[in-house]
C-alpha cells in the first residue's frame, strides 16, 4: 500500500513538473539552502521562489498598511503583463511565485493573463487579497482559474472589529464574497486552496477561536497572527502588550532572514526590493528589469554591491561599526537580530540549530 502511495506521488511530481524541471529545482535547492546556511554572499543561483508585486494600488485604506494609507513614498502603478513575462522569463528555477505585496492583487487587469502564463510555465501561484474588489463573475473566475493558493485577509466578524483595521471595507460585502467562493468550491470541485488570515490586535482578538469555527465550516484553513506595528509608538493603540514581540505568535524573529537568500522581490516598477517590507524609491536594488535580458545577468543583478551589503548584516561578526552608511535591513524590526542591538551584547553568533528552530 505504502510502496503503492509512492509510486503514485512520483507520477504526480513528474506529469506537474517533467524531469528536467524537477532535476533543475533539485539541483539549485541544495545550493541555495546551503549558501543561506552559511550566510554566503553570493548566490551560486536564481531561487527557486519570487515574489512579484503586481500592483501598489489599494481599495482600502488599512491603518497601518504603507499603501492603504498612501505614506509608502513609492511610485504607485500596475505592472504590465509583458514587463511580468519578461521578468518570469529571466528565472528558469522559479516555481513558487507570490504574485501580490502592497496592492489589491485583483486590481491588476492583467491578473488572470499572469496566472495563465504561469500555469504554462509550471509555476505554482499564490496571491493574498481583502476579498473586497469582488463581484460574483471574479470569484467565478477565480475558481476557474489555476491559482494554486488564495489568501483572504479578513481580521474581524462583525463590521466594527474588521473596519477598524480595514478602513473603507464592508464586512457584509467580505463575508458574502467568502460564503459564495466557498459554496462555488464545494460545488465544482475547483478552485485554489483557500487560507483565511487573521489579523489580531486587542479589538478584535475575542473572535479569534469563533473565526477558526467558521473557516472550518466553509472548507478555509485558518491562522492568526498579530498586527505589525510600524513605527512601534503606536504599539500601545494596537496591542495589550504594547509590542508584538511579546505576542504569543509572531514572525521568525528567531531565524536569520531569508529573504536575501532564497526569494527574490520584484515591485511593479519591475525593480528588485531587498524585501516585502521594503517599499520607498529610493531603497530599490536595481533599475527595472527590463534592461536585462539574460538569467546570467539577473543572477549578477541578484549578487550586486547592495544586496550582498544586505546578507552582510547576518554574518557572524559582522558589527554595525564594519557597516557604513546604514541600510534596510540594520534597522529591521521584524528580524531584529539584523538591528536596533547592541552588537557588542548580541554578536552574530547563530548556529544552524538557531535558524532551523
Ligand atoms: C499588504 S497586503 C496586500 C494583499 C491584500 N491587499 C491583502 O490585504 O491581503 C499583504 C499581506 O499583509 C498583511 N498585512 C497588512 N497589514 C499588516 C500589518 N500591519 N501587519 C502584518 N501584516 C499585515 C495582509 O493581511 C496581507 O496578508
Ligand atoms: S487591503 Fe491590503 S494592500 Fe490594501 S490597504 Fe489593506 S493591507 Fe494594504
Amino acid at each position: 500500500m505504502a510502496v503503492a502511495g509512492f509510486f503514485k506521488s512520483i507520477h504526480k511530481i513528474l506529469t506537474r513538473y517533467p524531469l528536467f524541471e524537477v532535476a533543475r529545482t533539485a539541483l539549485a535547492q541544495p545550493k541555495l539552502t546551503w549558501a543561506y546556511q552559511r550566510r554566503s554572499l553570493t548566490m551560486p543561483t536564481l531561487p527557486a521562489r519570487m515574489m512579484i508585486d503586481p500592483i501598489n494600488i489599494c481599495n482600502l485604506q488599512c491603518t497601518l498598511c504603507p499603501t492603504g494609507q498612501n505614506t509608502s513614498g513609492m511610485t504607485q502603478r500596475a505592472m504590465p503583463f509583458e514587463m511580468f513575462e519578461h521578468i518570469v522569463n529571466l528565472n528558469p528555477n522559479l516555481r513558487m511565485l507570490d504574485l501580490f505585496n502592497l496592492g489589491e492583487p485583483f486590481l491588476n487587469k492583467d491578473i488572470f493573463r499572469m496566472f495563465e502564463l504561469c500555469q504554462k510555465k509550471r509555476i505554482r501561484v499564490s496571491v493574498h487579497t481583502n476579498l473586497e474588489a469582488y463581484d460574483m463573475d471574479m470569484v467565478e473566475r477565480i475558481i476557474q482559474s489555476p491559482l494554486a493558493r488564495l489568501h483572504i485577509s479578513v481580521d474581524g466578524l462583525c463590521q466594527e472589529t474588521y473596519g477598524y483595521y480595514r478602513v473603507g471595507g464592508s464586512f457584509d460585502k467580505v463575508w458574502k464574497n467568502m460564503k459564495y467562493l466557498s459554496r462555488r468550491i464545494k460545488e465544482t470541485s475547483r478552485g485554489p486552496a483557500v487560507e483565511w488570515g487573521y489579523l489580531y490586535h486587542k479589538r478584535n482578538k475575542q473572535d479569534i477561536s469563533e473565526a477558526q469555527k467558521r473557516a472550518q465550516e466553509l472548507g478555509f484553513k485558518f491562522y492568526a497572527r498579530p498586527l505589525v506595528i510600524v513605527p512601534q509608538e503606536r504599539g500601545p493603540e494596537w496591542h495589550d502588550s504594547g509590542t508584538i514581540a511579546n505576542e504569543p505568535i509572531s514572525f521568525r524573529s528567531d531565524v536569520v532572514c531569508p529573504h536575501l537568500w532564497l526569494q527574490m522581490t520584484l515591485r511593479p516598477t519591475g525593480q528588485l526590493a531587498y524585501c516585502c517590507f521594503a517599499y520607498h524609491d529610493d531603497d530599490a536594488l536595481s533599475e527595472p528589469l527590463t534592461s536585462i535580458s539574460t538569467p546570467e545577468q539577473l543572477l549578477e543583478l541578484w549578487n550586486s554591491g547592495r544586496v550582498k551589503r544586505g546578507r552582510a548584516c547576518f554574518r557572524k561578526g559582522t558589527s554595525f561599526r564594519e557597516i557604513k552608511n546604514p541600510m534596510l535591513c540594520e534597522t529591521c524590526n521584524i528580524y531584529p537580530r539584523t538591528g536596533g542591538l547592541d552588537p557588542e551584547k548580541h554578536p552574530y553568533d547563530m548556529t544552524f540549530r538557531d535558524w532551523l528552530k
